[in-house]
């Protein structure tokens, strides 16, 4: 499918956690075909090589870092390098978190979603941004509604929009800032997931009577992070086919 470019300037950073898999992963094969140069981080490096190769077999430039985004002096040298390897980032895409059937501690699942969100983009916005800076946040419906029987994903969630509430009214003279609160999205850690038997229940729930694409949020992030949305700061985009509005 044709798409406009979104107004990126060819070459501009953007930074992608929880770029191996799902969400990040589209997010880092779109940027690329946007025209963008991507810093990619994950836990995992097996999966970070691979959308890597990917991207690059497309054009695109990629550096990929290995690192758990919430400790903090890994993140330090992570963008160090990025910086050294690919000059100023002037976008942050902060999607990386744990699946809502991860067993953590409350209190550990606070600061490993919530706090490294802040972390990462704090020590991003300590590199000096260039102008037209903007940052992205991957929200859930289960942080603007309910969602699985996780109190910590829910917590974390929804503290994260109060995080990019904040950001868009403090800092807007540095970034913007915004997040987009995904339904039910078609990635690894939903597998089998549509087929079953909550799942169908689940469907039958929503108005467009399917799951997401990690395209769908991908390209809502994008967008979010454009130059097209420069006027665009502090919105929580429900990416969910219409389900939050049904409940
Ligand atoms: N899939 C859904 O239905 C859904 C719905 C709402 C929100 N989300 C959110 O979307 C984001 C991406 O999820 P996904 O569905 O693409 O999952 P995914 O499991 O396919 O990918 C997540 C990636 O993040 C990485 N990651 C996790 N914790 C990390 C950490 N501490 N440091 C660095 N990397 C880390 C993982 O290694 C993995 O590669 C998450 O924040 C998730 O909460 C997903």
């Amino acid at each position: 499918m044709p798409h406009p470019d979104f107004g990126f300037d060819r070459g501009d950073v953007v930074l992608i956690t929880g770029a191996a898999s799902g969400i990040g992963r589209q997010l880092v094969l779109r940027a690329v075909e946007l025209g963008l140069r991507v810093s990619a981080w994950d836990l995992t490096e097996a999966g970070l090589l691979d959308v890597a190769a990917q991207a690059r077999d497309a054009g695109g430039e990629v550096m990929t870092y290995v690192a758990d985004v919430s400790d903090h002096a890994a993140t330090a040298v992570g963008f160090e390098r990025t910086l050294a390897e690919l000059g100023p980032i002037r976008y942050l895409a902060n999607n990386a978190g744990p699946s809502s059937a991860a067993p953590l501690e409350f209190e550990d699942a606070i600061r490993i979603c919530i706090g490294s969100v802040r972390a990462m983009t704090e020590a991003w916005a300590a590199t000096g941004l260039p102008e037209g800076a903007a940052m992205v946040a991957t929200s859930s419906v289960a942080g603007n509604r309910i969602g699985t029987e996780s109190d910590w994903y829910s917590a974390s969630k929804a503290a994260l929009m109060g995080y990019v509430r904040h950001l868009a009214a403090h800092r807007a003279a540095s970034f913007r800032s915004n997040a987009v609160a995904p339904g039910m999205t078609d990635t690894p850690r939903l597998a089998g997931f549509a087929g079953s038997e909550i799942g169908q229940r689940a469907l039958a729930r929503n108005p467009l009577g399917r799951m997401a694409t990690a395209d769908d949020i991908a390209w809502a992030e994008l967008f979010l992070l454009s130059p097209l949305a420069s006027y665009i700061n502090g919105v929580l985009l429900p990416v969910d086919g219409g389900w939050t509005v049904t409940q």
